[in-house]
Parts: structure tokens; sequence; C-alpha cells
């Protein structure tokens, strides 16, 4: 969601910001400003619409001058997005402006409380409130102005700050939602994340919730909401700036998606150890032992992962898994004890939902295991026990590298509890073992055949209607089928468990309309091709996406195919998810939509 950069050096900001602003574009945001200060006033300049109109607004950067400046892409939340609602927003008499990220709770009593002092607003927005509010407490000291203010504000937010009477100065202030520093050679920073400065510096340090940052050229201070002093680590990233362009590719999610086999491999490597998934690092084998439940709890296609894990833990461990989307597990009452582990699945480690779920899970006692991309964020810091997947920055709004990490994880859990709780033949673990180790070189074929599923992806890109069908497994990963193409072409599509389509959905199936069925699960083959052919017979048209040794039957069924390997049923989705992101990739082509950054979208989602 909206994204922050802070600058203050010997440079000219804006232009700096303009580019730290571009790397934070894949949050999603529909308008963005700057506020810069020239030494003497802060001067804004803001537009609706995407980064490009405001470099043609600010000419570059160069309308707004001075080497001290903050910058903001807004996703909206409160108010539409247009000129006005826009970030930065100053306080009345253009002393104080502020960008921010995330929603203040208590903005209408704080508004009252200033109009009745004679304060005047010039918008709606929750984010005015606060550059007045801390605009009310200026006495001389920004850091003591920003410091009574935080005492007040309520919700999850982070905010930058510059005030035209200490030019020289930036402020950062945090409160559950992401905020790190980060030291350059010729000026410090602020960020939403390591992305926007990753050009300058790998140094940064995270800021803890009501934590203040005061950012000058020399030095980077912080301190409590009550003005004492505090250390700081500073830590080296590991993140390159090569990873965050698109390497010749068009797009950031076609680069993401060929990326797969390495970023797979990268993230399971530290965990095979001797031939056998060990995790005993992360989760004590006793523990595993004195399990009862495990919970999935995540947002998204993060959630999906966890679709498929109930079905592959379940099967191999024999331990009940229930998969409940973040947003639900905090007021569903959940049934958690110490018996149970709670695992939260996110690349982005920011996702408001599911990083309170964890905390509600760790408050009723159970164990919580965090599967997160992003080193440092909030929901690898406040989970018991964290697996990095080793995906990298991704970059593309829909996901497709993470999720493939993240699968591969659950796997290696799936494997490890099975080991530990004795519910698997030493025969099939090792066969998931050596199908486990090769992998990524099994995803670089299928990724070698993607020809085919551009030539299939052509004939059907206007179809503006379709189904996703499977079993088992087959239905986990066509859920996240059918949201790929959903994120990233705009055409509507359901994912249906193929044994439930007779119970009212086959009413929709009209002549030509594409139905893709994900018959890859050999034991229940049959079933969901019955069910294709009942689809068949309704004029619906049936991709079959099955394995290369079932083939020839799942053609009698389907009127085109395409194949992966054979492989484990365990491993399956992470096969037949490859052509399922290509062919949503290429559909969205073919349909000339804006594939990184779909309409109304955010990467990394920091509000309920
Ligand atoms: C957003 C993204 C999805 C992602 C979901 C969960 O909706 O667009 O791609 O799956 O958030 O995000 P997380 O970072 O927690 O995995």
């Amino acid at each position: 969601m909206c994204g922050i950069v802070g600058f203050t050096g010997k440079q000219q900001a804006a232009p700096i910001l303009l580019e730290g602003l571009e790397k934070l574009e894949y949050r999603g945001y529909d308008s963005a400003g700057l506020a810069i200060s020239d030494g003497e006033r802060v001067n804004v300049v803001k537009c609706m619409g995407r980064l490009a109109a405001l470099r043609e607004k600010s000419n570059n950067g160069k309308s707004v001058a001075g080497c001290v400046g903050i910058g903001h892409t807004r996703w909206a939340t409160h108010g539409r997005p247009s000129d006005e609602n826009s970030h930065p927003h100053v306080s009345e008499n253009g002393r104080i402006a502020i960008v921010h990220n995330g929603i203040i709770e208590n903005y209408a009593q704080i508004k009252e409380m200033l109009i009745n002092r004679g304060r005047v607003f010039k918008s709606e927005t929750d984010t005015e409130v606060a550059a007045q509010l801390i605009d009310y407490y200026y006495e001389g000291s920004i850091l003591e102005a920003v410091a009574k203010a935080s005492r007040e504000l309520e919700g999850s937010y982070a905010l930058g700050i510059i005030c035209a009477d200490e030019p020289e100065t930036i402020v950062g202030l945090k409160s559950h939602a992401p905020l790190i520093v980060a030291y350059g050679e010729e000026g410090n920073f602020f960020a939403s994340d390591v992305m926007a400065v990753v050009k300058y510096t790998k140094t940064v340090s995270y800021l803890e919730d009501d934590e203040i940052a005061v950012v000058t050229d020399k030095d980077i201070k912080f301190y409590t909401s009550f003005l004492d002093e505090i250390k700081k680590e500073k830590v080296t990233v590991d993140w390159d700036i090569s990873s965050t362009d698109k390497g010749g590719y068009e797009h950031y999610m076609f680069k993401e998606i060929m990326e797969q086999p390495e970023a797979v491999k990268r993230t399971i490597a530290p965990y095979i150890i001797d031939g056998r998934a060990e995790l005993s690092s992360v989760l004590d084998k006793a523990y595993i032992n004195s399990l009862s439940r495990i919970y999935i709890v995540a947002c998204g296609s993060s959630y999906h992962v966890g679709v498929i894990a109930k079905y592959n833990i379940e099967k191999l461990a024999r331990v009940p898994v229930e998969v409940v989307l973040a947003s639900e597990f905090r007021y569903c009452d959940p049934i958690v004890d110490k018996s149970t582990l709670v695992i939260c699945i996110s690349q982005s480690g920011e996702t408001a939902d599911t990083l309170e779920a964890q905390n509600e899970a760790k408050r009723l006692g159970a164990l919580t295991l965090a599967i997160v991309n992003v080193e440092g964020s909030s929901i690898a810091k406040s989970a018991d026990k964290v697996i990095y997947t080793k995906a990298g920055p991704e970059i593309a709004v829909a996901t497709t590298k993470a999720y493939s990490t993240q699968l591969a994880v659950t796997i290696l859990i799936a494997l490890y509890v099975a080991e530990c709780r004795g519910t698997i033949a030493a025969e099939e673990y090792a066969e998931i073992m050596r199908q486990l180790d090769v992998l990524p070189v099994t995803l670089e074929k299928i990724l070698a055949d993607k020809a085919n599923i551009q030539r299939l992806a052509y004939q059907h890109f206007n179809n503006e209607d379709l189904f996703f069908i499977g079993r088992n497994i087959d239905y986990a990963l066509s859920l996240e089928g059918s949201l790929k193409l959903k994120e990233i072409s705009y055409i509507h599509s359901e994912a249906y468990p193929a044994g439930e389509l007779k119970h009212g959905t086959i009413s929709l199936v009209v002549d030509n309309m594409l139905v893709i069925a994900v018959a890859s699960y050999g034991k229940l083959v049959d079933k969901t091709l019955s069910n294709a052919l009942e689809v068949k017979a309704r004029g619906a048209h049936v991709m079959g996406i099955t394995t290369d040794s079932l083939r020839s039957h799942v053609e009698k069924a389907t009127d085109e195919i395409i194949t992966i390997p054979d492989a484990h049923d365990v491993l399956l989705p992470s096969l037949a998810v490859l052509p399922l992101q290509l062919f949503a990739y290429y559909v969205a082509l073919y349909r000339g939509c804006d594939i990184d950054k779909p309409r109304n979208l955010a990467k990394s989602v920091t509000v309920e």
C-alpha cells in the first residue's frame, strides 16, 4: 500500500525521492506527491495518477528545489483518489508537511479538538489531522512536537514529517506499519521498505512501534515517544540492486515467473541435510509430537498455499490442519492452546490481518511459526519461529515466486512433521525427498515449454467468464490459478471443487465457455474428468492440465491439454502452478493490461 520515502543530504532531494517512489510503485497506489524544503519554506507538489504525472507536474522534480524532502505514493483509504487527497498534507500555516501510510483511527476526535481551538481544515483526510496536531504542539522542536502527537494518535501508521523551521531534518514515526531508516554515503533516508533505497545503501535500521527517528544529513537518532534516546542495531540487507530491475524482460511478473527454479532452490537448500527435511532448528521434535492441531493463517495467494499445505500435511503427517483467512481468524474465536501450532504465511511480512491474527494466536498460547519473504518484517519479528523464503524482492503485485517458495517450505514441514510422528513410510519419504531435490530442474523444464501456453492464451484471451475445476490438491491449486487470472487480466473466473459443480454452478455454464480442469492427481482424475464431460455436454470448451503419463487418458475428455512431468502427489501443485501463472500472464498481455500494477490492487496490504 502507500509508500513513503524521505531523504536529507547534499544532492537535490526531488529526483532521489522520485526514483525511490518508483521502486515502491509495486506496493500499489493511485496518487503521489513530494514536499521539499528549500531552507525557508516547504514546497509541495502532488497529483492523482501515476508517478509519470508527478514527474511531469514537477518537471522531473526541478520545480521543487532543495536537498531535504519527503515523498509518497498513496493507495486511497480515507477519501477517494484526487489531487487534493494526495499526500503530502500540510498544516494550516504551511509549517509542517507529512506523508502517511495507514489509518489514524481517532482522527475525528482529534479534529474536533483542533477545530474547537480554531484550526481550519482543507481535506477530509486523517493525514491532515496528524499534520495539524504536530503543528499544534510545535514550540521550536519538531522532535518534541512529534513525540507529543504520537502519544495521542491511535491506529496503524507510519509517518514521514518535514518542518519549515528545521530545514535540515526529516522525522519518521511508526506504529503497526513499516518504516526503516537507511544510512547513505551522501545523505540519509527513511522509507517504507528497503527497495526504495537499495540503490544508495544496504545499511538500514528497523523502527519499532512508537519509535521516532530524527534523520539529518550527518546522523540518525532514535527516541521513544517519551523522548528517551535509544540505540538501534544497523543491519546489512542482502538484496542487490539488480533484483529490483526487470533484467531485460518486459514485466517484473514474467521475470519473477522465470526466477522460480532458483528461488525454490535457495529456499529449500538450508533445510535439506543428508537427504532429510531438517527443521529441528525451528520446531523441536518433542513439540511436534505433542501437537494436537495446526492452523494455517494467511491472506490472498499465501492463503492458497495454506489450502494445498492442509492436504499435504494431513496426508503425510495425519495432524488435523485448519486453514483460515487471517481476516476471519482474528474474529472467529479460534480454538487454540499451547498444543496448537499456528503457521502464518506472508510474502511481505506486513499484511495487517495476518500480523494481527498471529498476535491473537500468541495471546491464546499457541506457538507461532511465520513463513515470510521479507527479512526484518513485522510478522517475521513478532513470530516465535521463522522460516524465510528466499524468493528475493518480488515486485509484480501478482505473486509467483513467493507462492512457489512458500509451497516448497510447506512440503518440508509436512515431511518433517510426518517423520517426527512416524506417519510416513521410509520409501515414500525417500522418494519425495529425491523429487524435491530435483524440483528446481523440473520447474525449469516446465518453463521451457511456455510457447504452448502462450498459444493457448492467444486462443482464449477474449473470454470474459471462466471456471477452474479440480478435486483435492487440484482444487486447491485452482484457487490460485483463478486468482492470478482475475488479478491481472480482469477476467471474471471462479475456482470450484469439481464435485460441487452440479450443486448450482453448472447453471452458469454456456456455449463456448472456457473451463480449465486441473486433473493431475491420479487418484481422482477420473472423477474430475466426469465433471469435465458434464460441462462439455453443456457446450463448454475444456482445457485439461495433467501429467505426462495421464495425457492420453485426459485428452479423451478435454479439447486441449497442458502437461507437466509426473511427480509424487505432494509435489504436483508446485509443478502445475507454473502453466497457470503463464496462462494468466499471456492472457493479460494479449488484453493489454497493466500486468505489474493491476488496477486497485496493492502488493502489501497494511490496513484491515
Ligand atoms: C495482496 C497481494 C497478494 C498477496 C496478499 C497477501 O493482496 O496482492 O499477492 O497474496 O496480499 O500478502 P502477503 O504479503 O501477506 O503474502
